[in-house]
């Protein structure tokens, strides 16, 4: 038992997280006795705030599905929530310490395991905090896995993920991740809303998103998205915009393969770049 601690990108700070509880394939036990009442209401405060901004920016399919996170007084029980989850698309949600590398990543939601990083923010992190939480995670993902359809791409996702690792192209994969499940947005009711959870657990980014002229929201194209590199400590500069969520599920039925071999060739497109005669929305 214990696992090396998971960094990605630059830090001057060791990870959080405790990767010494950690099995074999990076998953922990909720420990559920170490938090303490702060712990509690700041999951509270978190959960009241966003549920707060939700209308008129959130997809309504996020929206319809939040209440079977269950508690919002306190931080929810992972078994709690599985139960629900599994009678509603077969998935489950599973502890662990922190981000964990891809392989691992990718073999849990071929699993329809979701890792959800089981420890919370401190107080003074409530606005943001540089790496997912139980609030991102929790919020922010699991209430689109009672969605039929995106619980069925995410586990190919993570299957597609295994085949890219073979073939040396994850980097061009999680751009997908990230534009859609992170970063998505969505037509609705007449406009754009939000059902990526980088957005859905973000207080600013949530109106930013839809609202603001400053980003380009373009259609997504699977190509586009692989080839477009992003930021991690700035809104987005670029969102992708699906028309239903049916579209990300018809993706996978394609191999990559050839694709990736296609997008080596070409070079990457900048975070706030346009290619020419593309159309914002
Ligand atoms: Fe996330």
């Amino acid at each position: 038992m214990g696992q090396a601690p998971v960094v990605y990108g630059q830090s001057d700070r060791p990870p959080r997280g405790d990767y010494s509880r950690a099995n074999a394939d990076y998953t922990c036990a909720q420990d559920y006795a170490a938090y303490t009442e702060a712990d509690h209401q700041t999951y509270q405060r978190l959960y009241e705030r966003q549920s707060a901004l939700l209308p008129g920016l959130a997809s309504q399919h996020f929206i319809d599905a939040l209440p079977s996170l269950g508690a919002k007084e306190r931080i929810p029980r992972f078994e709690e929530v599985n139960e629900r989850l599994y009678k509603a698309t077969g998935w489950e949600i599973v502890g662990v310490p922190g981000l964990i590398p891809e392989v691992p990543f990718f073999s849990l939601l071929a699993q329809r395991k979701f890792p959800v990083t089981d420890w919370i923010r401190k107080p003074e992190e409530f606005e943001y905090i540089v790496e997912p939480d139980i609030f991102h995670d929790l919020f922010g993902h699991v209430p689109l896995l009672f969605n039929p359809v995106i619980a069925d791409f995410i586990q190919a996702y993570g299957k597609g993920g295994l085949k890219a690792a073979e073939l040396g192209a994850c980097e061009m994969l999680s751009r997908v991740y990230w534009y859609t499940i992170e970063f998505g947005l969505i037509r609705e009711s007449g406009g754009v809303r939000a059902y990526g959870a980088g957005i859905l657990s973000s207080a600013g980014e949530l109106d930013y998103s839809v609202n603001s002229p400053e980003p380009h929201r373009l259609p997504l194209q699977l190509a586009r998205a692989m080839r477009t590199l992003y930021k991690i400590d700035t809104y987005q500069q670029s969102y992708f915009v699906i028309d239903d969520m049916q579209q990300l599920l018809d993706f996978t039925s394609t191999d990559f393969a050839p694709l990736y071999k296609q997008l080596r060739q070409l070079p990457t497109i900048g975070a706030k770049e346009l290619l020419p005669g593309e159309q914002l929305i």
